[in-house]
C-alpha cells in the first residue's frame, strides 16, 4: 500500500444490528481521513465488530484475537480495537491478558471513536467506553448522528435499539441496553436522504422493532411509523425485523395489508412449538397464540411469506417437547426458518439451568428440524412455479455473470438471465423452477 492515508479494516459478526454500526463506524473513519483497506494486512487500525448471542461467534473474535497479536508482535503501530456486543459484556476484562488490544467500544459508544482514537495515538493509553443508557431512565428517546453516505440499494435503518424482554437464554438485554426508539422525524428524515441517493429498499431494523415507540412521547407506534414511511418518495419497499410475537398488533397487520410499499413478509421468531418451553423461555406467547397470528396474517394477506427462528436443545427439551416443535413446523409452513442449538450464556436466566440435552441429541434435533423445514420449504416454492413476481434486481449472480440474482417482495431470491444494466430496477419476473434457496425464473 502506497497511499500515506491510515486505512482501517473491519471484521463484522452478529446481526443486522451489528452491520449497520459496522457501516456506521466506516462512515466515521472516512470523514477521520482514514481509508478502507482491501486486506486486513494492509490496515493501520483493525476492529473486531463483536457478537455475543452464541458460544461459535464469540469463538470466532478469540481466533481473530490469537492471529492480531502475532501481527502485532511484527507491527507495533497497529491499532486494534474491538467494539460490538462482547466488547460492552466483558469490557476491561477483554484487555486482561491481551495487551495488544488498545480499547474497547460498547455498543452505545461508536460515536465516541474520533476522540478515543484521538487519545489511543497521542497518549498511548488503553481505553474502555462501555456506558449505556440506564434501564431505570430510559425512557428517553434514541437520538444519534447517523451518516446516510456509502447507501447502497438496500439499506438497514435502526428503529429502536435495545431491548427490554430478557428471554431466558438471551445475552441481547445485556449487550444492547434498554430498549429505546428513535424519533419518527429522524427516521423518515434519514430514510428520505437515503432514498434520494439511490436506497430503493429499507429494512428498519431492531430487536423488537414491533415494540417500536414505546419510549416516545407522542402517539406514533410502529403502524404510524411504517405509514410515514409509506409516503417517502422514491422508496419502493419497506421491510422490518425482528418482530416480537407477544407484540404483534392487529393495527400492525393491517397496516401490512393496507400499505402499498410494506412487503408481504413476515420475520416473527417462533423458538419452540411447546408451551412449557416457550414458558421456560420466558417468551410471553403460547403455541396457541402464534397460531391465531398466522391465520390473521394469512387471511389478510394470503401471499406473505413467513419465516423464524427456532432453538433446539433449551434445557428440559425432551423428546415429546421437540416433537411438538416438529408438529407446529408441519402445521405452519413456514417458508424458511432459522435454526440454533442452544448455546448457554453467561449472566442470563437460563444459565442456571442445567443444559440438560447433550451436544449430539442437540444437533440430531437439528439435522431433523432443517430436514422437515428444507422439504416444506422446497414444496412451497415450487408450488409457485408458473407465478409472476416483482424483483428489485440487485447484481450479476456469483456463479454465472449471464444471469441476474434479486429478490421478491417476500423476501426470497430470484436468479434468471438477464443484464448487468438491470442492477437497481424493479422487473417481473415468472418462477420456472422452485429450490430450497428460492427460485429460477425467466422475465416476463
Ligand atoms: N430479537 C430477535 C433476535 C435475537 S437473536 C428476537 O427476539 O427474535 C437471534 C436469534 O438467535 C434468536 O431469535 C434465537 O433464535 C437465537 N438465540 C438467541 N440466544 C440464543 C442462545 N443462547 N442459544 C441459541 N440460540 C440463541
Ligand atoms: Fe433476545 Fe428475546 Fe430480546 Fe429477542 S426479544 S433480543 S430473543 S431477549
Ligand atoms: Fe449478536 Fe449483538 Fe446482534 S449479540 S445477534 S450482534 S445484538
Amino acid at each position: 500500500m502506497t497511499s500515506t492515508q491510515p486505512c482501517y479494516f473491519i471484521h463484522t459478526w452478529g446481526c443486522q444490528m451489528n452491520e449497520d454500526d459496522s457501516r456506521q463506524i466506516a462512515n466515521i473513519l472516512d470523514q477521520l481521513g482514514y481509508h478502507r483497506a482491501s486486506e486486513e494486512s494492509d490496515a493501520d487500525l483493525i476492529l473486531l465488530n463483536t457478537c455475543s448471542v452464541r458460544a461459535r461467534p464469540e469463538q470466532k473474535m478469540r481466533t481473530k484475537l490469537g492471529e492480531l497479536r502475532l501481527m502485532k508482535l511484527d507491527r507495533h503501530d497497529l491499532i486494534i480495537g474491538v467494539c460490538g456486543c462482547t466488547a460492552q459484556k466483558e469490557g476491561e476484562a477483554l484487555l486482561k491478558g491481551r495487551p495488544y488490544i488498545d480499547f474497547i467500544l460498547g455498543t452505545a459508544s461508536i460515536y465516541d471513536l474520533p476522540t478515543i482514537l484521538q487519545e489511543v495515538k497521542q497518549e498511548h493509553r488503553r481505553l474502555v467506553r462501555t456506558d449505556i443508557p440506564d434501564r431505570g431512565g430510559a425512557q428517553e428517546a434514541a437520538h444519534v448522528t447517523r451518516s446516510t453516505a456509502r447507501a447502497g440499494l438496500k439499506v438497514f435503518v435502526p428503529a429502536m435499539y435495545g431491548c427490554n424482554n430478557f428471554c431466558a437464554y438471551c445475552v441481547v438485554p445485556y449487550t444492547r441496553g434498554p430498549e429505546r426508539s428513535r424519533p419518527h422525524g429522524e427516521i423518515v428524515a434519514e430514510v428520505s436522504e437515503l432514498t434520494a441517493n439511490g436506497c430503493r429498499e429499507i429494512t428498519l431494523v431492531g430487536q423488537n422493532v414491533n415494540s417500536y415507540g414505546r419510549t416516545l412521547e407522542d402517539e406514533t407506534d410502529f403502524a404510524g411509523l411504517l405509514d410515514l414511511l409509506n409516503d417517502v418518495k422514491g422508496l419502493e419497499r419497506i421491510r422490518f425485523m425482528t418482530s416480537h410475537p407477544k407484540s404483534l398488533s392487529g393495527r400492525l397487520i393491517e397496516a401490512m395489508a393496507d400499505l402499498p410499499k410494506v412487503c408481504e413478509h413476515l420475520h416473527l421468531p417462533l423458538q419452540s412449538g411447546d408451551n412449557s418451553i416457550l414458558e421456560a423461555m420466558g417468551r410471553g406467547y403460547t403455541v396457541e397464540h402464534y397460531r391465531s397470528l398466522v391465520d390473521r396474517l394469512r387471511e389478510r394477506l394470503p401471499d406473505i411469506a413467513l419465516t423464524t427462528d427456532f432453538i433446539v436443545g433449551f434445557p428440559g427439551e425432551g423428546e415429546e417437547e421437540f416433537e411438538n416443535t416438529m408438529q407446529a413446523i408441519e402445521r405452519i409452513r413456514f417458508d424458511s426458518a432459522y435454526t440454533f442449538m442452544y448455546s448457554p450464556r453467561p449472566g442470563t436466566r437460563a444459565a442456571s439451568m442445567e443444559d440438560n440435552v447433550d451436544k449430539k441429541t442437540k444437533s440430531d434435533r437439528l439435522c431433523r428440524l432443517i430436514e422437515l423445514q428444507n422439504a416444506i420449504t422446497l414444496e412451497k416454492n415450487s408450488a409457485d412455479i408458473g407465478k409472476v413476481f416483482e424483483v428489485l434486481v440487485e447484481s450479476p449472480s456469483a456463479k454465472d455473470p449471464s444471469r441476474m440474482t434479486g429478490n421478491t417482495r417476500t423476501g426470497k431470491t430470484v436468479n434468471f438471465p438477464g443484464h448487468a444494466d438491470l442492477s437497481g430496477r424493479l422487473v417481473n419476473v415468472r418462477a420456472t423452477s422452485g429450490h430450497v434457496w428460492g427460485y429460477s425464473g425467466e422475465r416476463f
